[in-house]
Parts: C-alpha cells; structure tokens; sequence
C-alpha cells in the first residue's frame, strides 16, 4: 500500500525546489511595485498551498501569523530579513537574515515579519499546511529599523 504524501510543509517545499524550471517561469510573470510584493499561487492541493513571492527593494510583509498553518519558507534569490517570536519565547523579537538558499521553518503559532531590508529584488517560495486561509496582523515590528529613511509605518 503506498504511503500517503507527506504534506508537511518542508517535504512539499523541498518537492517544489526541484521544479525550477516551473518556478524561474512563475517567477518571470511576477512584477512587484517598487517597495512592494507580487505573487502567485503555485500549488493548491486540498491539505497544502505554495505561494512565490517577488519581494521589491524595501518591500515588507508586517508582523503576522499563518492562522491555522504550519509554514515552509526557501528564499530563492536575494535576502530576506526576519523578526519572529514564539509563545512563551523570553526574547521580545528574534532577528535574522534569510539569505538565498536558505530554508526555514514557521510554526503555526509564530508571529513574524519579513523584509526585503537590501538594494535588489528577492524571491521566495512559500508552503502552508492546511492552505493558508487567514492571516492575524500585529502591526510593524522592524521595518523602522531597517530600509530607507522614506520607509514608512
Ligand atoms: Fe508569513
């Protein structure tokens, strides 16, 4: 008897990475605002969505959670920075470059924020298990940190 797919959201990232031809393609349609994101849904299976993100220079997704989701993130070009923190988590904030290549995972009681804090375009992969159907806003966390003096809140 096969076994069932494994859907966590790892397993289907690290799947979808051996798609680049498929991704570089999506990619290509992707065309972001200046200081913002684009991005296309690439796979929606009834236990999992995948999400590429084009991330602008200084282009920010403020502190949020997936919901009900587990997360999977790969940053395929570029480099992204992180703030994210944890239920019972000492730390106010974690802070931490994501850079291309980099694989990560989000836990679905994670609260996070992610900036394209750098000079060039950057593009990442995401995977929600269940699909991302809602996300919680907390407001800016780090972006009065980081990017331009025009950043704004
Ligand atoms: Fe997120």
């Amino acid at each position: 008897m096969p076994r069932a797919a494994d859907t966590r959201p790892i397993h289907v990232l690290r799947e979808l990475l051996t798609h680049r031809g498929t991704l570089r393609a999506t990619a290509s349609r992707l065309a972001p605002a200046a200081a913002g994101r684009a991005w296309e849904l690439v796979r929606d299976a009834d236990d999992y969505n995948a999400w590429l993100i084009a991330w602008s220079a200084d282009s920010a997704l403020t502190a949020h959670d997936h919901g009900s989701s587990d997360a999977a993130v790969h940053v395929l070009r570029g480099s992204l920075i992180e703030w994210y923190h944890d239920p019972g988590d000492r730390a106010l904030w974690n802070v931490r470059e994501l850079g291309a290549g980099r694989s990560i995972t989000v836990p679905r009681a994670r609260i996070h924020e992610v900036h394209n804090a750098a000079r060039d375009a950057a593009l990442s992969l995401h995977v929600y298990s269940p699909p991302l159907t809602a996300m919680n806003a907390y407001g800016a966390v780090g972006r009065s940190t980081v990017g331009s003096a025009a950043a704004s809140l």
